[in-house]
């Protein structure tokens, strides 16, 4: 007899966890009941254990359900609201990425959280990536200095419009809250900040809407930031390019960090440029630099590693890989770069909540393909 665990949102992700649980794949937890439409009662039946319980009424299974944890996979705007359902219900959450669409309730959701006492996780599974965690390890030991630049083009998630056609609340201002920024990139708006330990101040951002796509939101987007020690950095996003690139480059005053190609290349300086700058006299000239293939150890343990990790902080109080008041930072970021581009202007973190959420609100009145 473990944690019992229930899901509420048995689509791709939620079958996908659900098996996971159900296969006693995580130790310590096993799965109780799952909430989804009545429609998915047959897959629920002929795949899970005949003692997980099927529920298609939200309220009956929030009431009724033997859980002690709550895994939420459902679309974005229903997060916070769900999370915090469970919370006033005394369970743990696992929470799907994004926190939420717009910070506003994701800020209640946290004060919830807090108030709970209970084990809250984000669904970051790409934290468990040891390559983005010996990054994390190299740049908060200070093995590059003080960070001057960031600077990451994330543009190989291709999605083709069968894709966005495949959920009618996909892609849209209602029923998703925003595109690209909302559904493939917040892995990297959260590991962006979580690996460097620098949170942006300044964004001015560029969304441009359907451009490669019969949608309403934005699959294709450029951020520019700035940072309170005066670094900069851009991020490059878009659903439209094929074969498209992953490369995350880090230039500090010590060198340069480069994560492309499931790589870790570390350009080493021998000194720091700002001293070279300082003492040297030959004119033309440059830190010498050591080209190092960084070596990583490790397995991607993924999502399961994530449910395992929560699993375990309930359990046995292992720290949280991705505590889940940790989900706003991208959310924010997402709103800033949204704002910046309706308003073509420069935003400073934090954004106002409630201008964010009535800007929102405008998008989803004049949009032309409500919940398609
Ligand atoms: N971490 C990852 O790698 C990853 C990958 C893909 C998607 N996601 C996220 O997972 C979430 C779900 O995405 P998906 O691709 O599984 O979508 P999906 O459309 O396949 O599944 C969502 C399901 O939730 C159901 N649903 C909505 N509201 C519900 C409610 N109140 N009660 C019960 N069921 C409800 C929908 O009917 C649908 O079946 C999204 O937040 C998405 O961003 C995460």
């Amino acid at each position: 007899m473990g944690i019992k665990v229930g899901i509420i949102g048995i689509g791709n992700m939620g079958k996908s966890y659900a098996l996971t649980l159900d296969q006693g794949l995580i130790a310590g937890a096993e799965l109780s009941a799952v909430c989804g439409r009545n429609t998915q009662q047959e897959w629920v039946t002929t795949n899970l254990k005949a003692e997980v319980k099927f529920f298609d009424d939200e309220n009956a299974f929030f009431n009724e359900a033997k859980m002690d944890a709550l895994l939420i996979a459902t679309p974005h705007y229903s997060h916070p609201e769900l999370a915090m359902k469970a919370f006033a219900k005394g369970m743990h959450v696992l929470l799907e990425k994004p926190a939420g669409v717009f910070t506003k309730n994701v800020i209640e959701m946290n004060q919830a959280a807090a108030k709970s006492g209970k084990v809250f996780s984000m669904m970051f599974n790409q934290r468990t990536n040891p390559l983005y965690q010996k990054l994390r390890n190299l740049i908060l030991a200070g093995e590059l200095g003080e960070i001057k630049r960031t600077n990451w083009i994330i543009t190989d998630w291709y999605r083709s419009q069968s894709y966005y056609d495949s959920s009618h609340w996909r892609a849209t201002w209602k029923g998703e809250g925003g595109g690209v920024l909302l559904n493939q990139a917040p892995h990297q708006l959260d590991l962006w900040q979580w690996t460097t330990g620098l949170e942006p101040k300044r964004v001015h951002g560029f969304c441009h809407n359907g451009k490669y796509h019969d949608i309403e939101v934005e699959d294709d987007v450029t951020a520019y930031v700035e940072y309170e020690n005066g670094a900069t950095g851009v991020f490059i996003a878009s659903t439209g390019e094929a074969p498209g690139t992953n490369r995350f480059e880090i230039q500090g005053d010590r060198g340069k960090i480069v994560v492309e190609n499931n790589a870790l290349t570390f350009y080493r300086l021998t000194q720091s440029e700002r001293e070279f700058n300082a003492t040297y006299k030959g004119g033309f000239g440059k830190p010498e630099c050591w080209t190092i293939d960084i070596p990583v150890a490790g397995e991607n343990t993924a999502h399961q590693g994530i449910i395992q990790n929560w699993i375990d902080a309930i359990t046995k109080g292992t720290p949280l890989l991705a505590p889940g008041e940790e989900g706003i930072k991208g959310v924010e970021l997402a709103n800033a770069i949204y704002l910046s581009s309706w308003l073509n202007q420069t935003i400073e973190l934090p954004v106002n909540p409630d201008f964010y959420y009535e800007k929102l609100q405008e998008k989803i009145n004049q949009s032309v393909k409500n919940y398609r």
